[in-house]
């Protein structure tokens, strides 16, 4: 990713192995930040709190959260507590516990004083290979838009952030959409703001707004309308996590935006990396979705004229609010799933990735 023009990963290793420094996300679009982290609470803090998230990059994060772990203790006591730790910080996006599964896999047969090394490397492993499957589901999403393209302004709409900001590097529903840009073809994205925590408006309007790809944020409930009126020619979004037959279990609201799609006849896709694909799960509906907190609901947050970020009171004092962060798609209304190995229609997935 390129902000004002410098190369940057939403996370990266220091040279001294002893800390990554991540983008903190929850002062984006205002203030870009950088926070280093140097131990695995405090990786576990910003997982939870949204500093990273996306579940690509809660992945690739809770990867280094073990190696920050590995400096510290790299007993097999603090190895298995750490894992599980981690597994915890956010249930819904199965990249994470695939990482730390992967992690422990490998750390589990070496003596403790290999290990530190050892799980820098497997690490950064993990961070490259996210790169070149974002990278990879850009070119396929890619040759679909062009497939649709007619010589005209072609719209996307998509929900929450599943750009660069989402992953280590490229992203995954907005990687088609910087290949096609680049590529030279006229679009322009339709950004649902996603309330309650405003990935759309906040996230991906910034990082689209770096990379020059013209778009427009809208409120969550405006989806539907354009679709009426002929103005979205097709839907990609994330996902935290695909079951085996299909189903997609992403961002609060994205069923919504399916079934909108699915009445108006507009393609409905989802991009994802295989790690984000729970083989072992038959059905979306056993997946245990995060309930967060509700003064994510109850308080908005945003930049006052003076520059300081504020949060407001947006509901009355004594009212309740409930918060599920994740809904889940059926594979009815999914046209496809795009994947570093191909577009994949929802039965034919568990076969495509093998
Ligand atoms: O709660 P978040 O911001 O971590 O949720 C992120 C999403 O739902 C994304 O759409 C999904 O993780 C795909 S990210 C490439």
């Amino acid at each position: 990713m390129f902000v004002n023009h410098i190369h940057y990963r939403a996370i990266w290793p220091e040279s001294n192995f002893k800390s990554v420094s991540i983008i903190d996300q929850t002062k984006l679009p205002f203030h870009f930040e950088h926070v280093q982290i140097d131990t695995l609470e405090k990786m576990i803090h910003a997982i939870s709190c949204m500093q990273v998230r996306g579940a690509p990059l809660i992945g690739a994060s809770a990867a280094y959260g073990l190696a920050l772990a590995m400096l510290n203790d790299s007993s097999n006591a603090h190895l298995r507590l750490a894992a599980e730790q981690l597994i915890q910080s956010r249930p819904t996006a199965v990249n994470l516990a695939w990482a730390v599964n992967r992690m422990v896999s490998h750390l589990t047969h070496l003596l403790p004083h290999e290990r530190v090394s050892a799980a820098w490397l497997e690490a950064a492993k993990i961070a490259d290979e996210d790169v070149e499957q974002n990278r990879m589901i850009g070119q396929h999403g890619l040759a679909l838009i062009a497939q649709a393209y007619q010589e005209k302004t072609f719209h996307i709409l998509t929900h929450c952030n599943a750009g660069w900001l989402a992953t280590v590097d490229f992203g995954t529903a907005l990687s088609p959409i910087y290949a096609a840009h680049d590529a030279g073809l006229a679009l322009h994205v339709w950004v649902d703001e996603t309330r309650p925590r405003n990935q759309g408006a906040s996230l991906t309007a910034w990082e689209l707004g770096q990379h020059g790809v013209p778009h427009t944020v809208i409120s969550d409930n405006a989806g539907g309308h354009l679709m009426q009126q002929g103005q979205v020619d097709m839907v990609i979004v994330g996902a935290d996590r695909v079951a085996a037959n299909g189903d997609v279990c992403n961002k609060i609201g994205t069923y919504l935006k399916a079934l909108a799609a699915d009445d108006n006849q507009i393609p409905f896709y989802a991009a994802v990396p295989s790690p984000t694909i729970d083989i072992e799960l038959a059905h979306g509906r056993d997946i245990v979705i995060e309930e967060r907190h509700h003064d994510e609901v109850a308080y908005m947050q945003g930049h006052t004229a003076d520059g300081r970020l504020q949060s407001v009171r947006v509901i009355p004092v004594h009212s309740n609010a409930a918060n599920p962060a994740f809904d889940v798609t059926p594979a009815r209304l999914v046209t496809g799933i795009i994947t570093e190995k191909g577009v994949f229609a929802p039965n034919q997935l568990a076969k495509g990735i093998g």
